[in-house]
């Protein structure tokens, strides 16, 4: 058995939680071992965003993430706030710009960000090491051993960064889920999120919708997201969508209000303006001509607005303001953006991330049950929960 290196902290996963909490560490002077799996750190940095990372959003508050304890994220996220990231970015010179509804992207590229990580790590320090799948954790008098690779190496701190099962073909695993599970911590049931919806039976229908987009708002239980849904030919996507999915158990209805800018009863009003006009023409002034004329056919109104009674044009307007799908599922983990559940809160300090049942076991990013909106939330708790973690160990 050859001597195991000796660090103060060991970090399992080299994404944008792992890396930032090495940074931190490794700039308070501790000796900070990282390990990964994957060839190269931090890919779904390298991939999110369309290449430029959507690194944060300036409206992330601890409303915006979905966690069985909603409070949970609260102290790390006010401790390291968007404007501290953007401090971050600003000493290393990376230019950015505002999208839309406060997210950030970078104006180049998305290795700038990997590359800023890096760097904070090398300054301070840090070892990483990828090609490093993890064969073995152990823990013992109060010192945790890790052989990974060719290594082996041992230190009284580990911090479990090794994210959640999305997207398995970029080395995403459950692996945290698992290693919690044998120190004792329990584990909210994992499910994909921020992923698209599918249709199935008579929904099928709206299949052949395939391409079509619309400005729309999508609600889910207690939840509501303006934004677009797109039709795709296996069911339902766009931002909108993806943001319901995070909501959305098998079962329930995710309702579409597909004209949610027109006040209540705006067909009536059309009726008396513009009696010979009929339905597919009039939706199509505000919506795709694809998706009015399905919808049209749907509602069954054939004859011109002056000749339909005011009852089914109400009854129109309900169903075009709350217009309920039934989708049949997810398309899972491979296409999912994150993973809603995760390692239970209940059993981390929400100011250090550390384990209540074993101290110096440590867990952040995106492997904790808490899972944040589209548009920069996610990294934020990555890079939050990141630095909580580094500033204790
Ligand atoms: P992350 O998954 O990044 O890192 C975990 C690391 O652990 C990986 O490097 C992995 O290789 C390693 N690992 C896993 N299992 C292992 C094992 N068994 N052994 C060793 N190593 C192992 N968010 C956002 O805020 N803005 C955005 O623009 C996007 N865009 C985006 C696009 C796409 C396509 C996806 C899939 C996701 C996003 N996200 C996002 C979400 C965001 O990428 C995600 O929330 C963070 O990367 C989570 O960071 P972590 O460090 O927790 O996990």
């Amino acid at each position: 058995m050859p001597v195991p290196a000796s660090y103060d902290a060991i970090i399992l996963g080299a994404g944008g939680a792992g890396l930032m909490c090495a940074a931190i560490a490794a700039g308070r002077g501790r000796q900070v071992l990282v390990i990964d799996h994957a060839p190269e750190p931090g890919r779904k940095i390298l991939i999110s965003g369309g290449g430029r990372c959507n690194f944060t959003n300036i409206g992330a508050a601890p409303d915006r993430y979905l966690s069985a304890n909603p409070h949970f994220a609260r102290s790390a996220l006010a401790r390291y706030t968007p404007q501290d990231f953007l401090e971050l970015v600003a000493k290393h010179r990376i230019a950015w710009h505002e999208k839309t509804l406060g997210q950030l992207f970078c104006d180049g590229s998305a290795r700038q960000i990997v590359a800023m990580l890096l760097d904070e790590c090398a300054a301070g320090g840090a070892t990483i090491r990828c090609n490093a799948p993890i064969h073995s954790v152990d823990h013992a008098d109060g010192r945790f051993r890790v052989s990974a690779g060719e290594m082996e190496a041992e230190a009284p701190a580990l911090v479990v960064a090794t994210g959640g099962p999305s997207i398995p073909k970029l080395g995403a695993t459950g692996f945290a889920y698992d290693l919690a599970r044998r120190f004792g911590l329990k584990v909210v049931e994992p499910r994909p999120a921020l992923v698209p919806l599918t249709l199935g039976g008579e929904e099928a229908l709206f299949r052949s919708l395939s391409g079509v987009a619309a400005p729309v708002e999508a609600r889910c239980e207690d939840a509501a997201f303006r934004e677009a849904a797109l039709f795709t030919h296996k069911g339902l996507s766009g931002p909108a969508i993806l943001q319901v999915s995070s909501y959305w158990r098998h079962g329930q209805a995710v309702l579409i209000d597909f004209l949610p800018e027109v006040a209540p009863g705006w067909l009536r009003e059309a009726k008396r303006q513009r009696p010979r006009v009929r339905l597919p023409a009039l939706l199509g002034e505000r919506l795709p001509a694809r998706l009015a004329d399905t919808l049209a056919e749907r509602i069954g109104i054939a004859v011109e607005l002056g000749n339909a009674p005011d009852r089914k044009l109400e009854e129109a307007e309900r169903l075009l303001a709350g217009w309920s799908f039934a989708p049949s599922g997810t398309e899972g983990f491979a296409k999912a953006e994150v993973t809603v559940g995760g390692i239970s809160t209940a059993d981390l300090s929400q100011q250090t991330m550390e384990a209540r049942k074993l101290p110096g076991l440590f867990a952040i990013g995106e492997a904790v049950d808490v899972t944040g909106w589209l548009g920069g939330y996610n990294f934020q708790w990555a890079w939050a929960s990141g630095v909580a973690a580094g500033q204790a160990l």
